[in-house]
């Protein structure tokens, strides 16, 4: 049995075993480029950094430029991996030809969790600045069809208990909450906007990949135009006083915002789910992965000093933070255009979760690790049109109904998880030889040494400043670092690991850790259920069985 779960397929099997089925091969670097900066700037630049600024100060730019380079070594690892085997299916593909069959359904089933999942969260921070920008322009949409039942009724419990103070939000879904209809005793409250936006992107990446490129270039030039607008016009109101305490809130403070900033960041990889359709995968993705992570690193440090510079970091716990701290310093003009555009962002980043998704299932299906329809190209649009509209549904439901901040956690394990199995599959390349293949590679450093030294100094250092101990009383998860890196450096010694892909699986794990152990509970039962699901179809229909 352990043979036939960890079956590989070969990089010839997985290039060469598209079924018949072929798609258009029409997508350059720009494209590539513009299809990841659409995927990266979205919710998590416009909603959920206001937050991270609140709980960590100024110095929360530091955390998006360590986050970063835990993505520069993932991009690297991709784009090796995008490089070798330029097929759709991203992670999962890679995991099938590395570490094996079981591997690469525990990917394909964890990447739900980062474009599905992502996509909820992003659909309704979409409702968010919609209705917002609607009560711009003087129209009020219903409260309760642009929230979700449980914090509508949670924040009417909350009124009625009469305990606590309300924010002005939560006074707003009780008051949702009291003038909602009802049916059959039932109250009618939804994220109607959540829902109806992601049916129409749905339906444009139905019809066609053209479509979708053409769309997406041209909200990318919207968005950046905003990004810059919010930089250059923000910096003129920058009071460096209130860059100081730069981390009010320490350590702790910053890497509590660990979620939202790398939720920020997801996305660069969703590229390579488009290697199929580009003209020169082997070239221009690796190129494409780097150009978009060093434009939106850039971009988000500078918001963040723009944002916590403008006004005190306290006041930044609010949902659309870009538009605030212009109402703040009265330049109402220019907050009302970036409330606009933040729908335009938004919709960019669904569109690319949206074609993402399926080409993973198809993926799957080809495999037979999936049912056969997954795998059915439209006759006329040339896309996976049933896998397509799965993904609509699986993602409008939830939207309609449920609340984002459980979603933001889902999404973030689930995407470190996919990371570190990427990375870790590069050492797997390099020691099987199939890295001779590829077009493109990871520098290579030799970590033989490097890996141990920094173990044992990083070890010395946390034992002796008590942090050790502490660290691992307050994270318990901390554990499965120190023993990851630990077992690195045995085998780094052994086998002269490469140093960036260890570096790699190491950062995305620290981050991992800092998700809390409730994340990953969560997230183990997710991974049983996909397990279930394996063992009753995907394991006896696989093509390689
Ligand atoms: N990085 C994407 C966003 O912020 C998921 O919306």
């Amino acid at each position: 049995m352990s043979n036939s779960i960890l079956r590989k397929k070969s990089v010839t099997q997985a290039v060469g075993d598209t079924g018949g089925h072929q798609l258009t091969k029409i997508l350059g670097v720009r494209d590539l480029t513009s299809f990841g900066i659409a995927a990266i700037i979205g919710a998590g630049i416009f909603s959920t950094i206001g937050r991270a600024s609140l709980a960590g100060g100024p110095a929360v730019s530091l955390l998006f430029v360590f986050t970063a380079i835990a993505c520069v070594f993932t991009a690297l690892s991709y784009a090796q991996f995008a490089s070798t085997v330029p097929v759709s299916g991203s992670a999962y593909t890679y995991a099938y030809v590395s570490f094996g069959e079981i591997f690469a359904w525990i990917i394909g089933w964890a990447l739900i969790l980062e474009y599905a999942v992502s996509n909820m969260v992003v659909a309704i921070s979409w409702s968010e600045y919609f209705t917002s920008m609607l009560a711009g322009f003087g129209v009020h949409f219903p409260d309760y069809l642009g929230t979700d039942y449980g914090s509508a009724a949670s924040a009417a419990e909350k009124l009625r208990a009469g305990t606590e103070t309300l924010t002005d939000g939560e006074k707003m879904l009780a008051a949702a909450y009291d003038a909602a209809p009802s049916i059959g005793g039932l109250k009618v409250i939804l994220d109607l906007p959540a829902g109806v936006i992601t049916v129409l992107i749905t339906s444009l990446v139905y019809v066609g990949i053209k479509e979708s490129r053409a769309a997406s270039n041209l909200l990318v030039v919207l968005k950046l135009a905003v990004i810059a607008l919010v930089i250059v016009a923000g910096a003129f109101f920058v009071k460096p006083e209130n860059w100081s305490p730069f981390a009010p809130n320490g350590i702790k403070g910053v890497l509590g915002s660990v979620a939202s900033v790398f939720f920020a960041f997801i996305g660069f990889d969703s590229i390579s789910t488009t290697a199929e359709e580009c003209k020169n995968p082997q070239r221009d993705l690796p190129r494409a992965m780097l150009y978009c992570l060093a434009i939106c690193t850039t971009l988000y440090v500078l918001i963040t000093l723009v944002l916590t510079g403008m006004v005190n970091y306290k006041e930044l716990g609010v949902d659309d933070p870009l538009a605030y701290v212009f109402q703040k310093v009265d330049m109402n003009f220019i907050a009302g255009v970036i409330s606009v555009s933040a729908v335009v962002a938004i919709t960019s980043a669904l569109l690319v979760y949206q074609l993402g998704q399926p080409r993973i299932w198809m993926t799957m299906s080809r495999d037979g690790l999936l049912w056969p329809k997954f795998a059915q190209i439209h006759p006329r649009f040339h896309t996976p049109s049933f896998a397509t509209i799965v993904t609509g549904a699986l993602v409008a439901i939830p939207s309609l109904f449920l609340d984002m901040q459980f979603f933001i956690d889902l999404t973030s394990v689930g995407t470190f998880f996919a990371f570190i199995l990427v990375c870790g599959g590069i050492l797997y390349l390099d020691s099987s030889g199939l890295s001779a293949q590829s077009k493109f590679k990871v520098p290579y450093v030799n970590g033989k040494y490097i890996i141990g030294i920094g173990f044992v100094l990083a070890l010395a250092y946390a034992l002796s400043a008590g942090a050790f101990t502490a660290g691992l009383a307050e994270k318990p998860l901390l554990i499965v670092f120190w023993l990851v890196w630990g077992t690195l450096s045995v085998l780094a010694f052994r086998r002269n690991f490469s140093l960036l892909p260890v570096l790699g699986i190491l950062t995305n794990l620290y981050l991992m850790t800092e998700l809390g152990i409730t994340n990953w509970v969560i997230f183990v039962i997710w991974l049983v259920i996909g397990l279930v699901l394996y063992f009753s179809y995907g394991y006896r229909k696989s093509k390689l069985a």
